[in-house]
């Protein structure tokens, strides 16, 4: 094929693509290609057409009505076609997506991705892939949907050395919390709530185990610190044990309950974790509701920069994907423009949970008996763990108990666990209910 004028030889006059996936996010990137066609081909100064686009089940019924020929179940027909030059994919999962987007890229075909199950677990090898395959792989999506997040750091703040990452990255969860927040209802009905609103899956442990935020956290978190990151790095808890009475005393105390994702550099090594924190009233991340996210940066020069934004859902996940394919398209016979090289970061190390320096909200259903918030400082006292407050909360007098939340200093996270686990045994501390760090 000739190329047009001001098109060198060698660069397809059209550019083929290769959709695969066409759930949520594959019927949004799909209505677009068809839709916007003409406005996209002139973005890219070229002619682009969706040629196929792979499915699981042909006969299921479709939101979107597609030219006929193009919908296909056999994931050859993208991946051999040596005419599609660039494949999206946004089927999700690992298998067999990860063994899709390395035949494409070793079959020459530049990528674009929203799976960041596969760019967490593999992004470092399916880089070097693209490297040596001279084509680009880009996963705007895989992190807070339509917030410009993962380009920018890249791109726009690469010149950063990042102090830190501070992120809500789960829009499930932070529905789930801001249920519980404003409506004072149990993590249970939160989540069903979720569910019929179709914001959390049926099975929702991804979401509200830190998994899901752990991936996009182990991305972020890559590629921030130029390092090679796997999800086990990162700490993880999720939101399941807090309870209404944890809100009601965070809010008394000035404090809102957030699922943080965070990655922070101490002293050469990088400390990465996911769990429910109290996060002060006024910060600006205690006021991202909702199925919102927001990704806080800390950089050496910009300072703090905030992210906010739909993190989800078919249309703000479109942007991401399509931003990508015009990127890609852009850059198409140009060498693969390749972020990093993770495969040879600098290898910083990570720094064990156990090392973290936090501030503790510590709530305990203890008998109302004189003498037990004695018994629990002296302990406390002994593992260098200073108390920074108390409440005494909620006395019931037919069971002769009461409830009493700490709040501690900055302490070490394993001299806390230490001391929780003989505050435990105290004869008369009925349970720990909860434990969480507290962020400045
Ligand atoms: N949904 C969001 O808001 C969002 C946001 C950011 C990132 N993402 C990421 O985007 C990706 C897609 O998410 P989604 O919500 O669009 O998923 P989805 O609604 O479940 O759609 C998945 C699509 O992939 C197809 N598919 C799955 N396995 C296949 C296989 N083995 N062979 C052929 N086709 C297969 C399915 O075909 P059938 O239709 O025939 O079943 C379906 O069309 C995931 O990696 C997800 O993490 C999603």
């Amino acid at each position: 094929m000739t190329a047009p004028s001001g098109i060198p030889n060698g660069i397809p006059a059209e550019i083929n693509i290769g959709l695969m996936g066409l759930g949520v996010v594959g019927t949004g990137v799909a209505a677009t290609l068809l839709r916007e066609n003409s406005h996209l081909s002139d973005l890219i100064g070229r002619a682009v057409k969706l040629k196929k686009v792979l499915v699981r089940d042909l006969s299921r019924p479709r939101d979107i009505d597609l030219p006929a020929g193009l919908l296909t179940a056999n994931a050859e027909d993208i991946l051999a076609d040596p005419d599609i030059h660039i494949l999206v994919e946004v089927m999700g999962g690992t298998d067999p997506a990860e063994a899709y987007l390395k035949q494409g890229l070793s079959a020459g075909k530049h990528v674009v991705t929203a799976n960041k199950e596969v760019m967490a677990k593999s992004g470092p090898e399916l880089l070097a892939l693209a490297r040596a395959n001279g084509v680009n792989l880009l996963f705007e999506a895989s992190v807070g949907g339509g917030i410009p997040i993962v380009g920018c750091l890249m791109n726009e703040l690469a010149a950063n050395d990042v102090r830190s990452i501070r992120s809500i990255i789960n829009g499930t969860t932070n529905y789930i919390l801001t249920a519980m927040a404003h409506q004072h209802t149990s993590f249970e009905q939160a989540l069903s709530e979720a569910q019929e609103r179709g914001y959390a899956e049926a099975d929702p442990t991804n979401d509200i185990e830190g998994i899901d935020a752990a991936y996009k956290l182990t991305i972020l978190a890559s590629l921030a610190y130029r390092s090679t990151f796997q999800p086990g790095d990162v700490y993880c808890e999720g939101i399941s044990k807090l309870e209404p009475q944890d809100f009601q005393y965070a809010q008394e105390l000035g404090f809102a309950i957030k699922s943080l994702a965070i990655a922070n550099l101490v002293d050469g090594a990088v400390q990465l974790r996911v769990y429910p924190a109290l996060l002060p009233a006024e910060h600006m991340l205690a006021k991202v509701d909702g199925v919102y996210n927001a990704v806080e940066i800390d950089g050496s020069l910009c300072g703090q920069v905030l992210f906010h934004g739909m993190g989800a859902g078919r249309e703000p996940t479109t942007s991401a994907v399509v931003g990508d394919l015009i990127e890609a398209a852009r850059k198409m016979g140009g060498p693969s423009v390749l972020p990093l090289e993770l495969p040879n970061g600098s290898g910083i190390p990570v720094r064990p949970i156990d090392d973290l320096m936090s501030r503790y909200y510590i709530r305990l259903g203890v008998a109302d008996h004189p003498g037990v918030l004695a018994q629990i400082a002296q302990v406390l006292g002994d593992g260098q763990i200073s108390i920074a407050s108390v409440l005494q909360k909620d006395v019931h007098p037919e069971t002769e108990s009461a409830e009493i939340v700490i709040t501690t200093h900055p302490a070490r996270e394993a001299s806390v666990q230490k001391a929780l686990q003989i505050i435990t045994e105290l004869p008369q501390v009925r349970r720990v209910s909860n434990t969480l760090r507290i962020e400045e």
